[in-house]
């Protein structure tokens, strides 16, 4: 994990290292519940930490609350690892060739659980395992098997933190399928735990 953190602190593989303040790798527990955003924003990429914005307390409260667990039991990481200039969306060919990093964290994490936020995640994620992305709609609270080293991980479609920030309907949604993902863990969640 050391040397891939050092890796893409200092990628310039794709163009948004021109623009970057940092690179923002993955931080938490392993062989745990694992969070993957869309890119870090503006309060990410000065402090190199990812979900540390309003978005990011939004999901530290619904891991916290729905969920019962510090934002240290659980692994938080990214699709892309560099903030698109502006905070416009990541194209598609930098979610490719960022893609090796998030698979070897996925790899070393060897998460229990993947909960793919937001429609770029979901679609990202789903398109690896040759399901078709339509609307977060459709695959939100769905469960798929995500083959990591050949273990099947189940992985969960929901919402952006960020998209339910001012949208209190999503903010709904979102809290019910945090719940549908401990109702899916039972009350066994410390297995879940790295
Ligand atoms: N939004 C994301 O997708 N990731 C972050 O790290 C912060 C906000
Ligand atoms: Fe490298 Fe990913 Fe940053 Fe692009 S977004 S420079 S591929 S770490």
């Amino acid at each position: 994990m050391e040397s891939l953190v050092k890796e893409i602190l200092a990628c310039t593989k794709c163009q948004l290292w021109k623009t970057r303040t940092n690179a923002v790798p993955g931080v938490g527990s392993r062989e745990c519940l694992m969070f993957v955003g869309e890119a870090p924003g503006a309060n990410e990429d000065i402090e190199g930490k990812p979900f540390v914005g309003a978005a990011g307390k939004l999901l530290t409260d619904l891991i916290k609350e729905v969920l019962g667990l510090d934002r240290s039991q659980v692994y938080i990481t990214n699709l892309v690892k560099c903030r698109p200039p502006r905070n416009r969306e990541p194209t598609d060919l930098e979610e490719k060739t960022c893609w090796p990093y998030l698979q070897r964290e996925l790899e070393i994490v060897r998460p229990k659980v993947i909960v793919a936020l937001g429609r770029h995640s979901s679609s990202y994620l789903l398109g690896k395992i040759g399901v078709t992305f339509k609307t977060m709609e459709e695959a939100r609270g769905k469960i798929h098997a995500f083959p990591i080293l050949g273990s099947q991980v189940p992985l969960f479609s929901t919402y952006h933190p960020a998209a339910a920030l001012y949208n209190p309907r999503l903010k709904d949604i979102l809290v019910q399928d945090f719940r549908r993902i401990k109702t899916y863990l039972g009350g066994g969640i410390d297995k879940y735990l790295g």
